[in-house]
This record gives structure tokens, sequence and C-alpha cells, in this order.
């Protein structure tokens, strides 16, 4: 069965995968740098693809509104893996959050499907303003 625990998959490859077909799909700047950093573990299914969305989500946000109005950004996606803990880091050097922006209080979907997706993973999730916008999500594996 799909979501049994016993079939783990390599997150790598699949994580490195997702991040180029997003990129590539939503890039509409020549000068775009993203630098990836993805240590190489196993994850049972529902844990990669609950990874999988929120990865999704956060890119698809950093494309839609971190480097509106400029001609170039950096992207840093780094998933770290130490002693069953995991941090899965996702950073722009962009606009960062707009003023009074509200966790809580999000029209949008997509930061709610992550923050759901974090409790059922029964991990953590932030967003914060550092250099552009920073995005960090820490599960156990
Ligand atoms: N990397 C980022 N840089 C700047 N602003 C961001 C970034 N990520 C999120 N935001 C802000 O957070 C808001 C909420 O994001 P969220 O993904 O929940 O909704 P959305 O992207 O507007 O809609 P949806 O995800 O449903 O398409 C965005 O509208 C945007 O203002
Ligand atoms: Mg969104």
């Amino acid at each position: 069965m799909l979501t049994d625990n016993y079939h783990t998959t390599s997150i790598k490859e699949y994580l490195n995968n997702l991040v180029d077909d997003i990129i590539n799909l939503l890039s509409n700047k020549q000068n775009l740098t993203v630098e990836k950093q993805i240590d190489d573990f196993q994850l049972d299914p529902k844990t990669l693809f609950s990874i999988g969305l929120i990865t999704n989500e956060l890119l698809t946000n950093v494309m839609k509104y971190a480097f509106k109005n400029r001609d170039s950004g950096l992207i840093q996606i780094t998933l770290k893996e130490h002693d069953g803990k995991a941090t899965l880091t996702i950073q722009d050097d962009g606009n960062g959050l707009p003023d009074g922006f509200d966790i809580d209080k999000q029209e949008g979907f997509g930061l709610m499907l992550i923050k759901m997706l974090c409790e059922q993973l029964d991990g953590s999730f932030t967003i914060e303003n550092h250099i552009g916008t920073r995005s960090t999500v820490k599960f156990s594996i």
C-alpha cells in the first residue's frame, strides 16, 4: 500500500527534482540563483508527500511574492538531518513579508495547508523576515 510505513524513499532525489521542476515552471527571471543543500535520508511515504506539498507551497510563494519588482533573486533550500530530527529551511533574499503580516490571518490556502501538514507530522513551522523571508519546518523522522 502506498501509505504504509515499510517502503521508505530517499528524500534527496525526490526533493531535488521537485525543486527543479517548480523553479523551471515558475521562473521568468534570468538572474535567479538556486542553492540546494539536501541531506540524504529515508522517509516514509506520508512524511515524504507532506514535505513535498510543503516545499511546493513555500517555493510557489517565493516565486509569486519574493522577487516582485526585482530583477534578480537568491533562493536557498536546505534540509538537514541529525539524530532523528530534520529541519527544512527555505530562504529568499526578496521583499520580505508584507507589513503587519500575521500568519493566523491569511486568506490564502498555502500557509494554512502548511500549518495543518506540520501539525499532522507533529512538527513545527515558522515564517519570518530574515534577509528576505525565511521559512523553517522541523519534523521527526
Ligand atoms: N516568500 C515570501 N515573500 C514575501 N511574501 C510572502 C512570501 N511567502 C508568503 N508571503 C505572503 O504571505 C501571504 C500568504 O501566503 P499563502 O501561501 O497563505 O497565500 P497565497 O499564496 O496568497 O494564496 P494561495 O497559497 O492559496 O495561492 C501571501 O499572500 C504573501 O503576502
Ligand atoms: Mg501561497
